[in-house]
């Protein structure tokens, strides 16, 4: 583990190379053999994929930003209540901490400094974003962990004395699959004592108009952001997509709860990507299934957590019931 010193008071701790997630060479080398070919959605977010996203969550189509900033400006204190004494935040997933800021506020109403932990896979985008936090809050020291959710959870320190409410906002969840979940609320459980809580932001199914408009946005920047996918792989493995030979779509697919992030060639095409010196065909109508956004009911999401052993304390919902925040305890026992 590496931990190099940071100007204003802010440290950075990065997963040390062999312990990163796989790579996108070996995640499309992979992933282009299935079908339909797939890439998993953490590739994303480079530095760009990560602004575009900044710009889908100020979308009017997009709700689960603003509303669940909503629901947690309305119900902050009613949050940061149900923990025990002084708390530490740990983020993961933190992206520019924005709706963070609201519970910053009501925990520093509560006491004089705050430890704030986030983790972000994007290492410039965390380091910015925590130094932008630092300069704004003098009673804050911030511990910025930059790797892949599993991957922050190892490289976490240990606790002092303090409980710590860990955050999982912004519905990011919703882009693990059932399984993965499950298995990833218990690893965040096993670094939890009892005294600990875990608030997770997650979206919720609804009128599928709604759904479909969030991701299928009339000013084009979610297909923006899709495509980005390939820019990437373009300069990554020396790829030659041309972009504008795909088109995003954005299905909700009952069958599975999701929404599918899709990029459909529009034609018959062949891809060489140079760092794997492979071709890879795309027919005419094919699509590459980028992300998958899980959408759960009240009741589904509950026994999910159940199965990785957590209890639901309490939740928050918007005035529509679009978006849910739970808070969740370890379940006694195990
Ligand atoms: C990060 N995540 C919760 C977003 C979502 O809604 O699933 C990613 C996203 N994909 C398209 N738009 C937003």
């Amino acid at each position: 583990m590496t931990k190099q010193a940071i100007p204003n008071g802010v440290s950075l701790i990065q997963a040390p190379k062999h312990n990163r997630q796989q790579s996108l060479k070996d995640a499309v080398a992979e992933g282009f053999k299935r079908t339909p070919k797939s890439t998993p959605a953490l590739f994303f977010y480079d530095t760009a994929g990560s602004q575009l996203f900044e710009q889908i969550c100020k979308l009017p189509e997009y709700y689960p930003t603003r509303t669940e900033h909503k629901i947690l400006t309305d119900k902050a204190s009613d949050i940061v209540s149900i923990a025990t004494g002084e708390v530490e935040l740990v983020e993961l997933g933190s992206g520019n901490s924005a709706k963070t800021r609201i519970l910053i506020d009501a925990i520093l109403a509560n006491q004089p400094h705050l430890h704030y932990i986030p983790t972000d896979i994007s290492t410039d985008f965390l380091l910015e974003s925590s130094i932008a936090l630092k300069n704004e809050y003098a009673p804050l020291s911030v511990t910025a962990i930059a790797a892949e959710h599993n991957d922050a959870l190892q490289l976490l320190p240990e606790g002092g004395s303090q409980s710590r409410l860990f955050l999982f906002l912004g519905s990011n969840i919703g882009n693990s699959e059932p399984e993965e979940a499950v298995s990833f609320i218990g690893q965040i459980r096993r670094r939890m004592r009892s005294e600990d809580c875990l608030l997770i932001g997650f979206d919720l199914v609804k009128d599928r108009q709604v759904l479909f408009d969030a991701y299928n946005d009339k000013a084009g920047i979610t297909a923006e952001f899709n495509k980005n996918l390939l820019v990437r792989i373009n300069r990554e493995l020396g790829g030659d997509f041309e972009v504008n030979r795909f088109d995003h779509h954005a299905p909700f697919v009952e069958a599975h709860s999701r929404i599918e992030m899709r990029l459909i060639s529009r034609c018959d095409q062949t891809v060489y990507l140079e760092r794997l010196g492979q071709s890879f065909g795309f027919e005419d109508g094919e699509y590459l299934h980028t992300e998958n956004s899980y959408k759960y009911t009240l009741a589904g999401f509950e026994s999910l957590c159940e199965a990785a052993g957590m209890k639901m304390q309490k939740y928050w919902l918007d005035e529509h019931g679009w978006f849910a925040v739970g808070l969740f305890h370890r379940a006694s026992g195990g």
